[in-house]
């Protein structure tokens, strides 16, 4: 029986990996503190489906508190861990970096501790495409350097991939995953998809950012990246330590997301361009190609596709 623990398992991202693990048969026990980052009925609708399940348990409870973090691994004894819990979000990141530092850095580096001294040796986790910051060769490959964050947010999960490394010398099997810009259904209201959405809707005006077409960003189903997870999950037992892309390769200017949206919801934008804040970075682009070597992983949702099932269920749920 594939026993896989995972943080943050209340979250956007977090809640679809959980659907696919029971859906394989495997047993999950999700750990969340359930912050006030975005409503908390929004993850307790994400979980709801899941406590009906036989295969599921699940503790409120935060990853940076090591005596919560042991007793979960000591009581549920995973095969795996798939680390996901964390403050997500660039912007927010410049106003409580310490709390970033902690939810992120802090929390991934005692539970990597507590793997290792309870030997579960099998470590999946979320990065970023922000750690590549202000690089400007794209599209972005592992291979780049990555000294260049340009966001606390980006910072703390660069730090993960670090401490990542660093455990892997003590035997962990490591996967590190860089998303690049996640969106689907159970959104987090915070993205831009999320408020364009809800503005377009209600006939409120959208920022966007630059002055044409220079802001780029490779938008990422969901669903593309929960096989992703999965794929890793299932190999991570060959790997050290390694970080993997997980993209849509295909950059694209914020007007065509918008273009999508309207024509999905029936609606016209208002848009007032605004100037690119500190933080954020002109553009996006993964390439791909070592998660098809090593994972057998591509992605298959073409962003047409995609927004068109983000704003079915933003119409009834957002
Ligand atoms: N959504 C994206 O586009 C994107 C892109 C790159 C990386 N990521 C990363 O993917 C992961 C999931 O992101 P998401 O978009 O699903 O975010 P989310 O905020 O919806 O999910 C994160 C969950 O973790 C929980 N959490 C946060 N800190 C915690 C802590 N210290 N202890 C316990 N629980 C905690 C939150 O309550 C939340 O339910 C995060 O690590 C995020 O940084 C997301």
């Amino acid at each position: 029986m594939v026993k896989v623990l995972v943080t943050g398992g209340a979250g956007f991202i977090g809640s679809h990996c959980v659907d696919s693990l029971l859906k394989r048969g495997d047993t999950v026990f999700a750990i969340d503190n359930f912050n006030d980052f975005y409503s908390k009925e929004r993850k307790e609708a994400n979980v709801r489906a899941h406590l009906e399940h036989e295969c599921y348990g699940l503790a409120y409870g935060d990853c940076a508190d090591r005596d919560f973090v042991r007793q979960c691994l000591d009581s549920f004894k995973p095969n795996k861990v798939l680390h996901l819990a964390a403050r997500a979000g660039v912007q927010p990141s410049w106003k409580d970096p310490a709390e970033y530092m902690r939810s992120n850095v802090l929390a991934t580096t005692i539970l990597l501790d507590e793997c290792e001294k309870q030997g579960i040796d099998k470590f999946v986790f979320a990065s970023s495409s922000s750690v590549y910051g202000g690089n400007t060769k794209v599209p972005f490959s592992e291979e780049d350097r990555v000294d260049n964050q340009v966001s606390p947010y980006a910072t703390t999960k660069r730090s993960c991939e670090l401490i990542a490394n660093t455990y892997a010398q003590k035997g962990m099997r490591i996967a590190g995953l860089r998303f690049f810009t996640v969106y689907g259904p159970r959104n987090r209201p915070d993205m831009a998809i999320y408020q364009f959405a809800r503005n377009i809707s209600e006939g409120k005006p959208i920022k966007v950012f630059g002055q044409g077409d220079e802001v780029r960003r490779d938008w990422t189903y969901v669903s593309d990246i929960v096989d992703g997870i999965m794929a890793s999950l299932d190999n991570v037992h060959k790997f050290k330590c390694e970080m993997f892309n997980l993209g849509n390769c295909r950059p694209t200017p914020v007007m065509e997301l918008v273009k999508l949206l309207e024509d999905n919801l029936g609606k016209k934008a208002v848009v007032e361009r605004a100037p690119l804040p500190v933080g954020d970075v002109l553009q996006t682009y993964a390439d791909t190609s070592k998660a098809k070597r090593l994972l057998g992983w591509e992605q298959k949702t073409p962003l047409e596709a995609g927004v068109k099932e983000f704003v079915n269920w933003f119409k009834t749920n957002g």
